[in-house]
């Protein structure tokens, strides 16, 4: 095989005449409809689940600072988007822009990466829905106080999650404290005279009136962690280090509690997991299956919706958005007025390191903005409106998760926000029973339109490339004769997805979606930079002002993101990028459209003594790209 073929571009005037072909989607959406599907796939997990990991590991209250570096990186990608998207309005977003700029290769690589962006944040949101639905389910109770419905635990958690609480539950219970000391808020950490820091012993009297101390340190004696060691062996440092991190951030904000009082809650917040573990009937020796089946139940009813028509979805979608925006301004509306700012102090208990690594956390709740750009193909006016989409949609959001994170972290000191449910909890925490059930059914209804949209726009990532031959037509760029829907595509997509989201975590599903995105959007910035070069002359309806500034800005934030996800995130995305490199050599290189015309073309007139076609318009100079 040839190099040429690997750097071999799409023509853009190739992909415009295409469109005018046959089995084209329909053109329904005008740019309100594109902007509510940008919204419809932008609210949902991130903000409803994710915040609470971000504010309770990382960022602390200063979340709101981890919501506008993410913001910022995404503005730079979506204004590279909208002029990618103005230029080349067809389906397949990143995948195709890079097809036109970078050539064949990094197209396949793009288009095999964006994989991880919807499919897998499809598994994600679809985990995160299963957490407010259960959550749904407990606000209905008996006059004895059971629910009066109840999912098992083993069939409502994926194993990973189970055993990691199992194990933590069994630590918090094994572990006994020693010692447990704090410096007093606001104190110097440090005296002059090099006399050590101020420190107090915990728990401090009621009567000394205080209620915030920073920096906790717990210690626990040698033979309890011993213990632990004995139990769980190689997981046992992972484990202790988990509780003594909760027990910890909790004692910050309720230093009057006994340290080991605080360590049963601790052990309580593990209890489901615990008993999940215990209960499954699907035991084999140490290995414990409990499956997620509300997720993998969700999947299966947004794909039937799918394969049905893209009209439905669209009106469907529309009317979920505005009760999803109407929750999240509810939150902002209701909660304002329990803010306590002495709970945004300390502002940032974990430094800069935890607002970034928070940032890389919440970036998911931007992720889908750049799906507006998989619907050019069924835009009215592609070159105005899918523009307006992306930008329109980005700024809306930002500014609701700005004044989000900002309430819910006044609301109640940041360790006590719950994980699963957070913004649900922390009105639920105040007793307001009325507020969460309005926030758990705008939550449920956000997030089915974030799948919804997530799960439409994969099929059509996967469309454009079967177009082109990298994957089989016959599954994926199958159009269904009534409905007009990419059908099989969408009901293997969805499949994926649903026993992705039963089996795996949530918080691991969603750093794989992050990094791939990013690196997505690296790609993207890149190569807007670079087709301006490549060709200048060509027809932008929308240009990104000031490219020479936003594309740089947006490849050094969005890597420096990716840096904060950390070493094991990279492995996973270079090891799915293999597998996909794989497929590619396996499947794509030999039935590339664009691959045989080479071939072809190489037959005809020969190879010039670089090694490109004498001929070759396919991998011509850089200008036949234009
Ligand atoms: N941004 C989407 C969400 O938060 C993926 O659910």
């Amino acid at each position: 095989m040839r190099r040429s073929q690997f750097f071999a571009k799409k023509s853009l005037e190739v992909l415009l005449e295409e469109m005018a072909g046959e089995h084209r989607l329909r053109r329904v959406l005008g740019p309100v409809a594109l902007s509510s599907l940008g919204i419809g796939a932008i609210i949902g997990t991130g903000i409803f689940v994710l915040t609470g990991l971000a504010a309770r590991q990382f960022a602390g209250p200063a979340l709101v600072v981890s919501f506008v570096i993410a913001g910022l990186a995404c503005a730079c990608a979506a204004l590279c988007y909208a002029e990618f998207a103005s230029m080349a309005p067809i389906a397949g977003s990143a995948y195709t822009y890079a097809y036109i700029s970078l050539g064949e290769l990094a197209a396949w690589i793009i288009g095999w990466d964006l994989v991880l962006e919807y499919a897998m944040a499809s598994a994600t949101v679809a985990s995160g829905w299963s957490h407010y639905f259960l959550g749904f389910l407990g606000l209905f109770k008996l006059k004895t106080g059971e629910a009066i419905l109840t999912i098992p635990l083993w069939l409502s958690m994926d194993p990973f999650t189970a055993s990691t609480q199992h194990i933590d539950y069994q630590t918090a219970k094994t572990l006994a404290i020693v010692s447990a000391e704090a410096t007093p808020l606001n104190a110097p950490g440090q005296p002059r005279g090099g006399e050590g820091p101020l420190t107090l012993a915990l728990p401090v009297a009621k009567e000394a009136g205080i209620h915030r101390v920073a920096r906790v340190g717990v210690q626990f004696s040698p033979e309890s962690i011993a213990a632990v060691e004995q139990l769980h062996r190689r997981h046992a440092k992972a484990s202790i280090d988990r509780v003594q991190s909760a027990l910890e951030s909790r004692l910050q904000y309720d230093p009057v509690v006994e340290p080991q009082e605080m360590l049963d809650r601790v052990r309580n917040d593990n209890q489901g997991g615990a008993r999940a573990y215990q209960e499954t009937p699907l035991a084999l020796g140490r290995l414990h299956l409990t499956i997620n089946v509300v997720a993998l139940a969700i999947c299966a009813v947004i794909t039937t919706i799918l394969v049905i028509g893209i009209r439905e979805s669209a009106g469907v979608n529309a009317l979920m958005v505005l009760v999803k925006i109407g929750a999240v301004l509810f939150v902002i509306v209701a909660g304002i007025g329990y803010v306590d700012t002495a709970n945004w102090r300390p502002f940032m208990p974990y430094g800069w390191t935890g607002v970034f690594s928070g940032a890389a956390l919440i970036f998911f709740a931007y992720v889908g903005f750049d799906s507006v750009s998989t619907h050019a193909e069924e835009a009215r006016n592609p070159r105005t409106d899918v523009p307006i989409g992306i930008l329109a949609s980005l700024v809306i959001c930002t500014i609701l998760y700005i004044a989000v994170a900002a309430v819910v972290t006044g609301m109640v000191p940041y360790p006590q926000i719950p994980l699963h449910a957070p913004i649900a909890g922390v009105f639920e925490a105040y007793g307001l029973k009325a507020a969460t059930v309005i926030i758990t059914i705008g939550a449920l209804t956000g997030i089915t339109s974030v799948l919804l949209v997530m799960l439409l726009s994969q099929p059509r990532v996967l469309l454009a490339m079967a177009r082109d031959g990298l994957l089989p037509p016959s599954v994926f760029s199958a159009v269904h004769p009534r409905f007009r829907t990419p059908h099989r595509s969408t009901i293997l997509t969805g499949a994926v997805c649903g026993l992705t989201a039963a089996m795996f975590p949530l918080e691991a599903i969603g750093h794989m979606v992050n990094i791939g995105t990013l690196f997505a959007f690296v790609v993207v910035c890149a190569s807007v930079w670079l087709m301006r070069r490549i060709s200048p002359g060509a027809d932008r309806p929308f240009r990104t002002p000031m490219l020479n500034l936003v594309a740089p800005a947006g490849i050094l934030l969005c890597l420096g993101l990716m840096v904060y996800l950390g070493w094991q995130n990279w492995v996973r995305l270079l090891a799915w990028l293999a597998l996909g490199l794989v497929i590619y050599f396996v499947y794509g290189r030999k039935h590339s459209h664009l691959g045989k015309e080479l071939r072809e073309e190489i037959a005809r007139h020969g190879l010039s003594p670089a090694g490109a076609p004498l001929n070759g318009e396919a991998a011509g100079p850089p200008d036949d790209a234009s």
